[in-house]
């Protein structure tokens, strides 16, 4: 049966002919269901959110990448509809899975997205299916984890279905680098596996890169945010140095980076956030503990980003300092929330953490975010201020904490009272009043 369902469903793909189901429709998975229906394929997203599937379905989009114009055109043309019915995996010639990969508490990895959705697609598997896994995770999953899933009903991987992993590399508000113009890394459980995932993407983005295992391709995503990751770290610890010795690491950083060769800058900042790089490197640390390696980078680098919060505070402190006053009971204002520059998402946002630490102070806290409307910390929730009357209002100080590109930043520098700027955001200003991480 093999070559058959292989030279179909290959044939399939190249046609157009394929129906595509991505599991997911986040941050990942919707840029992705749109793309596959730009290269004209039939394309169905899978959400247990019905409220997703319901604005896909009326054609607005609620990820900032993607244009709602966007969603309406492929939805009106009958390229893309969304559901909440798994059964409907059935009909599909491929899956993408896109769902979340958290950590646990314990800061092991919570693969229980990963499994559900799988045990969706066992429930209607069938001969000549492709199924890709596209969330982050830990070096084995697809073939550990996955495949004995997926194989359990006597279809055989590779032979009767086709298994790949392929981890999306997605930079959310990157204008320049898209889901289209991203190379996409491809490694199946053996080769027909890579060869019909390729096809898939070679039909819908610029580039694919195929490598000789899923573990590879698992292992290409962790050591990519890892780098991130300890570079992150090491720029940190790099900013916590200067500032003992009263050096501007900005400026150190600019001319470093004039280096043509050998030099990539970082950028500190006030931790890591977002759901790739302060969690992915644990998936791989992990991993490694169980084949007796431990990660020192990886946890030293952890410890680092993970102090950027406090030490955020501590400056503060410094700054309102300088003006006689204390945190307990001063007005603080805190400008962007969101994990970073022009993105609405708040997950493992820094600013969190700051906010958390400032509140248990006794800071009066306020701030301004036009992406993030309103937050909730500790079951508190607060609403973002328009910027101008924030300023007016003239808090003790104010803390740059995400470097949107809206801000007024002549009217955040214009202030009279301590401005903390942890993004560098202010770099033409230049006052006593202006701290810098
Ligand atoms: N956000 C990024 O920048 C980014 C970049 C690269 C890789 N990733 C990885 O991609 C994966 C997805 O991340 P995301 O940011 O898109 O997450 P997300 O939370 O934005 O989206 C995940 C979606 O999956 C849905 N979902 C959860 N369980 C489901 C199930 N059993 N069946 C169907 N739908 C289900 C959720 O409702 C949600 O809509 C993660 O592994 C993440 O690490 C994310």
């Amino acid at each position: 049966m093999s070559s058959t369902v292989f030279a179909t469903l290959l044939d399939r793909i190249q046609s157009r002919r394929a129906s595509v189901g991505v599991i997911g429709l986040g941050y990942v998975g919707l840029p992705l269901a749109v793309e596959f229906a730009h290269a004209g394929f039939d394309v169905t997203g899978f959400d247990v959110d019905a409220g997703k599937t319901t604005e896909i379905n009326a054609g607005r989009s609620y990820i900032p990448d993607v244009p709602s114009a966007e969603v309406a055109a492929v939805v009106q043309a009958g390229r893309l509809k969304a559901t909440t019915d798994m059964c409907l995996l059935a009909g599909m010639d491929a899956i993408d899975i896109c769902v979340p990969t958290p950590l646990r508490k314990t800061k092991d990895p919570d693969l229980s997205y990963v499994i559900r959705a799988v045990e969706a697609v066992v429930a209607t598997v069938k001969p000549g299916q492709l199924v890709i896994l596209e969330s982050t995770t830990y070096p084995g999953t697809t073939d550990e984890v996955v495949q004995p899933m997926l194989e359990a009903k006597g279809l055989r991987a590779d032979v009767d279905f086709f298994l790949a992993f392929s981890p999306e590399r997605v930079d959310p508000g990157n204008q320049r680098f898209t889901t289209k113009n991203i190379p996409k890394i491809v490694g199946g459980v053996g080769p027909s596996s890579t060869d019909a995932a390729a096809a898939l993407y070679e039909s819908s983005v610029e580039r694919v890169v195929r490598v000789s295992s899923t573990r590879v391709a698992e292992m290409v995503k962790l050591l990519e945010n890892t780098f991130r990751a300890v570079n992150i770290g090491l720029v940190n610890e790099i900013a916590l140095m200067c500032h003992k010795m009263n050096i501007n690491v900005w400026e150190v950083i600019d001319a470093a980076k004039t280096k043509p060769f050998g030099f990539m800058p970082f950028y500190p900042g006030p931790g890591l956030g977002g759901h790739c790089i302060p969690i992915d490197p644990f998936y791989l640390s992990w991993k490694a503990r169980q084949s007796g390696f431990e990660c020192r980078f990886i946890e030293l680098a952890g410890q680092v980003n993970a102090s950027m919060p406090a030490y955020v505070v501590e400056r503060i402190a410094e700054a309102l300092n300088t003006v006689k006053k204390p945190i307990n009971g001063s007005r603080i204002h805190l400008i962007g929330v969101a994990y970073k520059r022009d993105v609405n998402d708040l997950r493992e946002s820094p600013a969190l953490d700051v906010i958390e630490l400032l509140a248990k102070r006794g800071a009066a806290l306020s701030y301004t975010d036009p992406f993030v409307p309103e937050l909730n910390h500790g079951g508190h929730v607060m609403k973002s201020v328009e910027l101008a009357a924030a300023l007016e209002s003239s808090p003790d100080c104010t803390v740059i904490c995400t470097d949107h590109s809206v801000f007024d930043y002549a009217m955040i520098a214009a202030a009279t009272t301590p401005v903390v700027d942890t993004r560098n955001a202010l770099q033409q200003y230049d006052a006593s009043n202006i701290f810098r991480l």
